[in-house]
């Protein structure tokens, strides 16, 4: 007679995450605060109401959000905002999700700036575990900078992308194409990344929320045009780099660099898609072209058992839609989400 084995102790480890169209979802990007120090012309309007702080999650809840996230599967997290490095005390959950990193089961954690606050954090993130951030800097000129962010000052920006060098945090450059604004410009991004060794994404502009004034069908400039300006100045080869964000990406020969593509409207990325994203109030949309949207705040503060929370997860994500259908509505000038970018933050 052989003896028994002992068999180890199932581990409780949740099935992950799958969608109905089979696709894992392995990355959450978080909002952290709806507000920010900006007011760039295609995401806020000049006088934007934010939420009331009653409504907004406590740190302490953002991290007991994302934790069960990892737990569920979630491997790659993005702070966002609004501006996510104007929250109070934001290195405190930064430095709680940096934990999850080194075998903790998250492999990246990320943020997305605007670089208003690097000078005064970028040490901090690399010492909580964060190695790239996301940097959205549309124009080099710093009077065209002004008019596109209302509010902001290159030379600040300039300066937190120093401290980000100093502080060995790899730098991705996020420029939304603007007709008529920056597309004369974005050939010298591409050279000035490259020869700073940053990646440059080019976004394409998405019909988000009411930004007043101008409108997006004079925003908007298909990323083919800018590609094919590009092309006219340097070798652009396709490359299968991924970030698990949405970017195809190029490699710029003449540069080295790498360079991104985000198109939304001529191009549909949705079949890959592996993200969700949560906002300041534990709203979790399931696609950030559609409107369908789950509260987890009521789950998570029923309780300190998780137990509803991923209950409220999975019920969730069984209802994460294909894609989106963003249209610019050219005869109804509207946009096709209501809710602003800042909400859900890209
Ligand atoms: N369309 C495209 N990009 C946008 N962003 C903000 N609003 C929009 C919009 N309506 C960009 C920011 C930043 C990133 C998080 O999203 O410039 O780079
Ligand atoms: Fe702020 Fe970013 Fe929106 Fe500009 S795009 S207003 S920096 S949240």
């Amino acid at each position: 007679m052989t003896e028994p084995t002992i068999l180890p102790r199932p581990t409780a480890r949740p099935a992950p995450l799958i969608d109905p169209f089979q696709r894992p979802i392995s990355y959450l990007r978080v909002s952290v605060t709806d507000r920010c120090d900006f007011r760039c012309v295609y995401c806020m309007s000049e006088n934007m109401t934010f939420l009331p702080k009653a409504d907004v999650l406590s740190l302490e809840e953002l991290a007991r959000l994302c934790n069960a996230f990892v737990d569920l599967g979630v491997r790659k997290l993005r702070l966002t905002g609004g501006e996510p490095l104007v929250r109070r005390n934001i290195m405190w959950l930064v430095r709680e999700l940096g934990r999850r990193l080194d075998g903790g089961g998250l492999e990246e954690l990320t943020v997305t700036t605007n670089g208003s606050q690097l000078a005064r954090y970028a040490a901090e993130l690399v010492d909580a575990g964060v190695r790239r951030v996301n940097v959205s800097i549309d124009t080099l000129d710093p009077d065209k900078f002004q008019a596109i962010t209302r509010w902001g000052k290159l030379d600040k920006v300039l300066e937190g992308l120093e401290a980000a060098d100093r502080a060995g945090l790899a730098v991705k450059i996020n420029a939304v194409a603007l007709k008529g604004v920056n597309d004369g410009e974005l050939a010298d991004m591409v050279r000035w990344c490259g020869d700073r060794g940053y990646d440059m994404t080019v976004i394409e502009v998405m019909p988000m929320g009411d930004v007043g004034g101008e409108t997006r069908v004079d925003q908007y400039l298909p990323l083919s045009m800018v590609r094919a300006g590009l092309s006219e100045r340097f070798t652009l080869t396709d490359i299968p780099y991924k970030t698990g964000g949405p970017a195809r990406y190029v490699t710029v020969e003449e540069t080295g660099g790498r360079l991104g593509f985000i198109t939304p409207l001529t191009h549909n990325f949705c079949e890959s898609c592996n993200r969700v994203r949560l906002t300041c109030t534990g709203t979790l949309y399931m696609c950030l072209g559609q409107d369908d949207a789950a509260d987890l705040r009521a789950p998570l503060r029923a309780s300190d058992d998780d137990t509803l929370l991923e209950a409220a997860v999975r019920e969730a994500i069984a209802r994460k839609p294909k894609g989106h259908d963003f249209i610019i509505d050219r005869r109804h000038q509207r946009p096709a989400v209501a809710r602003h970018m800042s909400v859900t933050g890209g």
